[in-house]
């Protein structure tokens, strides 16, 4: 089918977001970050779900006027059905169900890990969509994953975090620097102007493609309490050497996992995906080891980095034309299996 438009609609954690694709092209993207998490330093699901809500009719509206098509152009609704806070997935979930059936078009459901990884198969300018196999390497708040991806379905977990995320790993790090919520953007800020080799931060040993974060975030605490008792304003006098030291740190060890990763499956062709991968010592790293160790390395545009609705509309494409439609009776799922 020539012209087909999917509504794509993202309500895992604490952004509502919709776009509308069109063969590859993204049309509009909008999303509605929930500022009220910030006074709490991290996501209160009861109030994301209520702020999702009060978003999602505004959010999906403004997608529609900015991809200038009307709601009857619809081919389909995707929607994100896991895996997430079950709050919020089931605003977007009821609403997804609402439209599709008011619509009389199909609903897709979409897994939001996929999403992270598939996005690389929008459609972007000077951009190469990557050849399977690949490796992905998925970065987020809730999650630290890389995953085998044979075909656009065909994906396979080979290493993991056995705790915290790395995304949480910035953010707590942060709030011990009393940092505002969420820290790894300003972790990654303050680290562009310090010296990344000032303090040393022990990197966690786990299996050689499985990650570990909890003992960095201890590390950090003690190391600053340490600091604070000799000197008060050590964090303020510090903080770009801190931050730049500890973003070392974890890009190293994501490095690090990759490398094994590469050697154990024989495979040089990487994506990355997920909030963590706006990271600009990640990014840098990643650009570096293609003339390093000659590998060819995708990374995706800002906005489809970080939880989005473009991500959910193109699976929800590809799978439209695979005629893969999600049953009337589906259910959110906050847990979810790739
Ligand atoms: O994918 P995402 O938007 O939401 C989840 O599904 O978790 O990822 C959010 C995470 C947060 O932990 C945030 O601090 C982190 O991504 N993040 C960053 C950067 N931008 C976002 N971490 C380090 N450096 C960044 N530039
Ligand atoms: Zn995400």
């Amino acid at each position: 089918e020539k012209n087909c438009y999917i509504l794509g609609i993202e309500s895992s954690c604490d952004d509502t977001a919709a776009a509308v694709i069109n063969n590859g092209v993204v049309l509009s993207n909008v999303v509605a970050t929930q500022q009220i998490h910030e006074e709490y330093g991290g996501v209160v699901p009861e109030l994301a779900s209520r702020a999702h809500q009060q978003n999602i009719v505004p959010v999906v509206h403004q997608a529609l006027r900015k991809a200038n098509i009307d709601k009857k152009q619809l081919s389909a609704i995707a929607f994100t059905r896991g895996p997430g806070l079950m709050g919020s997935l089931l605003v977007g979930t009821s609403f997804s169900k609402s439209l599709a059936m008011g619509l009389g078009i199909p609903l897709i459901d979409v897994n939001h890990m996929q999403a992270h990884i598939l996005a690389h198969f929008i459609k972007v300018e000077e951009q190469n969509t990557p050849n399977f196999p690949f490796l992905a390497l998925t970065i987020s708040g809730g999650h630290t994953q890389i995953v085998k991806v044979t075909d656009y379905f065909d994906m396979e977990i080979i290493g993991q975090t056995i705790d915290d995320a790395v995304g949480e790993a910035f953010d707590k790090s942060a709030k011990i620097l009393g940092l505002p919520y969420p820290g790894g953007p300003l972790i990654d800020k303050y680290a562009q102007q310090g010296d990344p080799k000032k303090f040393k931060f022990t990197k966690p040993k786990v299996q050689p493609m499985d990650f570990s974060f909890s003992g960095l975030k201890t590390a950090v605490l003690y190391f600053v309490e340490k600091e604070v008792d000799k000197n008060a304003d050590f964090i303020s006098e510090n903080i770009e050497d801190i931050c730049a030291s500890l973003q070392f740190t974890i890009v190293d060890y994501l490095m690090d996992k990759l490398k094994n990763a590469v050697k154990h499956t024989g495979i040089t062709e990487i994506a990355i995906g997920g909030g963590v991968s706006a990271n600009s010592g990640i990014r840098n790293a990643l650009k570096e080891a293609e003339t390093k160790y000659g590998w060819t390395t995708h990374i995706p545009k800002f906005e489809y980095c970080t939880d989005n609705a473009a991500m959910i509309a193109i699976v929800g494409e590809l799978k439209y034309k695979q005629q893969r439609f999600a049953k009337n009776d589906v259910l959110a799922q906050a847990r979810m299996k790739l």
